[in-house]
Parts: structure tokens; C-alpha cells; sequence
């Protein structure tokens, strides 16, 4: 079965790009196309309302692009958003939620941590996620401010590492043995915290699952690209700069207000 649409994919700015690349490596020959809805991020702070208009206004472009799929490569937007998107347009999408299965399962010290934007931590999806897993101690705790540092391009930044440390330091002491990065954004965020955990605490972010989820879909109801087309298309609504510098040279940006 094939299909040569493109595969749509969304997030409130450049974080979603660690998906992407997952999806990319597993999936060469497919066309893609990334919104960065960087102008409206972060989502993490904004209304569940907010941020089911932001996901529809995204979701009606890649419709426009005439996507066979889309992916919402935001927790925030898909724990707060997906139910909505599901129910008002046919195009299947594919959501992506912290990955607190794997961590509950396979700790040892029944203690796990969850790093997330405000909007996912409390969100009723996120609340009945949870509920399953309640012989585990899950500490959650707010990235504040790290998304608006990432979208600035100060990764590395000194502001950066405090507030990694203020977030983290914490969940060592009570014991954690997996950190769940539940923000798309936070992969970007990896080579620093495994500086400042204990080699026996893993991290986990959900990446590879969603790209192996996307690959199946494709294979069971959807189709490949037969053109084995490789196009890899990046719509940003701010100044790309960051975004730019994150994807190299070999991916087209264009800056389009939507
Ligand atoms: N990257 C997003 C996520 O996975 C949202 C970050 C934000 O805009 O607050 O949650």
C-alpha cells in the first residue's frame, strides 16, 4: 500500500524537532513537514482552551498540505488537545505522552521522576495516565522556564544549568531511578542532566515510541511513499535562527506567519 502525502507534524516551537529526527531516521523515505508555533510558545502556561485553538489552528494548515497523518510532537498539546482533534477531523493523528509505563515498570526503587511543562502535569489525561501506577512514588515536577530558554538558543547557558539543578536535585534525594522527560523540548536537554544524575538513574523521553507508533500506522492503515522523496519542509512563525541552527544546513526553513 502506498501513500506520497506528506506526514504533518506540530509543536509549540523547535522542540518537537527531537521527534522529527526519530521519525526521519526510522522513516528516509517519507516527506515530511514541521510546523514550530514557536510565536505562541510555550504552551505549558496557557489554558487548555489556548491550547486546543492553537492545535486546530496548526492541524488545519497541515491539512491544507494535504498531510496523510499528523503527528503532535507536544505532550502539552496532545495531553490537553488530541481527544478534540480526534473528534473534529478524520486525519489520524498520532499523540505523544509522557513515558511513565516504562519507568513504572522497570524501577527498582519504586520512585520515578517526571520533568514536564504545568500544562501536561495537569491535565486530566495526564491525572488518569497515572492513576494506573499507584504503587509508584512519581515525583513531578514543572520545567519552569526551560522551554522559553530553548526557544531563546541559551541550551547551554548558565541560567539553564541552574535551573536543571534546582529541578533535579530533589528528585536524586528521593531516591528516583528514572527521570521521564515528558516535554518534546527537553531531549535537547539530555548531555547536561546525565552530567548532574547518578549513573544508575536512567532517563527516558518517548521519542523512538512515537516514531516506531508512526511507522506502524503507516504500514497498517496509511501506506509508504513510494518516491522514497526524502523532503523535509520546516515552517517557523518567529525568526529561525535557533531552529536553523538545531537542523544544520540541509533542511529548507521558511518563516510563514500562521
Ligand atoms: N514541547 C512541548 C511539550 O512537549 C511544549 C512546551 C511548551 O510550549 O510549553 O510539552
Amino acid at each position: 500500500m502506498n501513500n506520497d502525502k506528506p506526514i504533518g507534524i506540530f509543536d509549540s516551537g523547535i522542540g518537537g524537532t527531537s521527534i522529527w529526527k526519530e521519525i526521519h531516521q526510522l522513516l528516509p523515505g517519507e516527506e515530511t513537514i514541521y510546523l514550530a508555533d514557536s510565536k505562541n510558545a510555550p504552551y505549558g502556561q496557557k489554558s487548555k482552551e489556548e491550547i486546543v485553538a492553537l492545535s486546530i489552528k496548526n492541524t488545519k494548515l497541515l491539512l491544507e498540505m494535504n498531510c496523510k497523518l499528523i503527528v503532535v510532537a507536544c505532550n502539552t498539546a496532545t495531553t490537553n488537545a488530541i481527544e478534540e482533534l480526534r473528534s473534529n477531523y478524520l486525519v489520524p493523528f498520532i499523540g505523544i505522552e509522557p513515558a511513565i509505563k516504562p519507568a513504572a515498570l522497570y524501577s527498582k526503587t519504586q520512585t520515578i521522576g517526571i520533568l514536564a511543562t504545568k500544562g501536561t502535569l495537569s491535565s486530566a489525561l495526564f491525572a488518569s495516565a497515572i492513576q494506573k501506577y499507584s504503587n509508584t512514588k512519581i515525583i513531578e515536577q514543572v520545567g519552569h522556564g526551560l522551554v522559553q530558554l530553548i526557544e531563546a538558543g541559551k541550551i547551554n547557558s548558565p541560567e539553564m544549568h541552574a535551573l536543571l539543578l534546582s529541578y533535579i536535585q530533589p528528585m536524586i534525594a528521593e531516591n528516583i531511578d528514572y527521570l521521564v522527560l515528558g516535554c518534546s523540548h527537553y531531549p535537547y536537554l539530555i548531555p547536561q542532566i546525565r552530567k548532574m544524575l547518578p549513573d544508575h538513574i536512567k532517563i527516558i523521553d518517548s521519542g523512538e515510541a512515537v516514531a516506531k507508533q508512526t511507522k506502524n500506522l503507516l504500514a497498517d492503515n496509511i501506506g509508504f511513499n513510494s518516491t522514497k522523496s526524502r523532503k523535509a519542509i520546516f515552517y517557523s512563525n518567529t525568526e529561525a535562527t535557533v531552529l536553523k541552527g538545531i537542523l544544520g544546513t540541509d533542511y529548507p526553513v521558511i518563516e510563514k506567519d500562521f
